[in-house]
């Protein structure tokens, strides 16, 4: 059987350490995959070096993931098309905000075999309402899309701390049940390691939507922590955004199901770790302590990284707004607030009780 081929879409600091992931994979599995994993670098000088070429030489990304070594047979390149040309797996790995435009270059370059997972966390919210991005990936490449998504704090999988994952997936209706096709057993053997215990399920929308709902949950906890108010109330915003996620889920997503929340790692235990330590909860905790807005504290803090949770509070509101439910999601709406439109942290309290149905 022919192996299958596999690249990464994106190189920042999840990107990173899942193309270090699946490339001890596919070098354990030669019958099942090719071991050379192409990893597509959006390149930038580093001291006037080129990033692709500090990784494929030091085997290291000194920006995105410095101090991880990576194994020699994940290959950076700069060139997207010739990235993705070959592969039979496509993984997506970049902030959400890149999305439409590297989908769009992809368009008509893609194995119309292959197959794609997204590790991405937010929300495409245009013409066709709010979508999962797995969703926009599918349609706009018309391949079939899953996703991962878990308690996963990048630098801490990349040392190879154990953790959880989970990964959703459904098998599309024109599987080719020839054994050369992506199936559960396939994604297990791509994604789990010793350290990085994956579990395979089907429910792609609901590890979605917690996934990138809980980053908004996650600044919100940054706000009172900064605020020194202490572990009593970021629990009790964490309280109000896995009720607020959940019901997201139920009214937008029906498919998605609630056992999800609570048993998966892409569940509450990924908002639970997201507003521990975070980029998220770091952010705000900082716009907290020294008055700054959202983007100058994330440039300030996270060197080039992204805290995905500015965007998709954003995202959520125009949502919500369109479909005059604002008043349903009242975390959600405060943290907008908060982000955008100056309203004072110390609001919190008041924005929640007014509206807080779990009261
Ligand atoms: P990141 O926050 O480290 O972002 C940096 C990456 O963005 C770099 O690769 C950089 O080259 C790239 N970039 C910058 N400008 C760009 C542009 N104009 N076009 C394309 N790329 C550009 O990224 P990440 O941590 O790998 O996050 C990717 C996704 O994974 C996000 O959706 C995030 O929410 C999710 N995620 C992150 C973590 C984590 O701990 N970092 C864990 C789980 C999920
Ligand atoms: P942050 O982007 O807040 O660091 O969260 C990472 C994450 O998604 C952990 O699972």
């Amino acid at each position: 059987d022919t192996p299958f081929n596999v690249c990464v879409v994106g190189s920042g600091n999840w990107g990173t350490t899942i193309a270090k992931v699946v490339s001890e994979n596919t070098a354990a599995h030669p019958h099942l995959f090719n071991p050379k994993v192409n990893m597509w670098v959006f390149d930038e000088k580093i001291d006037g070096e080129s990033l692709v070429s500090i990784i494929n030489t030091k085997h290291q990304n000194v920006k995105y993931l410095p101090d991880i070594n990576l194994p020699h047979n994940l290959v950076a390149n700069p060139d997207l098309l010739s990235t993705v040309a070959e592969a039979d797996i496509i993984i997506f790995n970049i902030p959400h905000q890149f999305l439409p435009r590297i989908v769009q270059q992809m368009k008509g370059n893609v194995k119309p075999t292959a197959r794609a997972i997204s590790c991405l966390k937010g929300f495409e919210v245009g013409k066709k309402g709010v979508q999962l991005l797995s969703a926009y990936i599918e349609d706009e490449l018309d391949i079939p899309c899953g996703a991962l998504s878990g308690a996963n704090l990048a630098p801490e999988v990349a040392k190879e701390n154990w953790s959880e994952t989970t990964v959703a997936y459904q098998i599309p209706k024109n599987y080719r049940g020839d054994g050369k096709d992506v199936d559960h057993r396939v994604l297990k053997a791509l994604f789990h390691r010793p350290y990085f215990h994956v579990s395979v399920i089907e429910d792609i929308a609901g590890i979605s939507i917690a996934g990138a709902l809980k980053n908004v949950v996650a600044l919100g906890c940054g706000f009172v922590e900064g605020l020194g108010w202490g572990n009593n109330a970021s629990a009790a915003i964490q309280r109000v955004g896995l009720g607020e996620i959940i019901k997201f889920g139920q009214m937008f997503f029906p498919e998605s199901r609630v056992e999800t929340y609570y048993q998966e790692s892409a569940g509450v235990a990924d908002l639970i770790t997201t507003c521990s330590g975070g980029r998220n909860v770091k952010v705000a905790r900082f716009m907290a302590t020294s008055g700054k807005s959202a983007t100058d504290a994330e440039a300030e803090l996270l060197n080039g990284q992204s805290a995905q949770g500015i965007i998709t509070c954003k995202e959520v509101h125009e949502w919500l707004e369109t479909c005059e439910l604002l008043h349903e999601f009242p975390l959600f709406e405060a943290v907008y607030q908060i982000v955008y439109n100056n309203v004072r942290m110390e609001m919190i309290p008041d924005l929640i009780d007014e509206l807080d149905e779990f009261r």
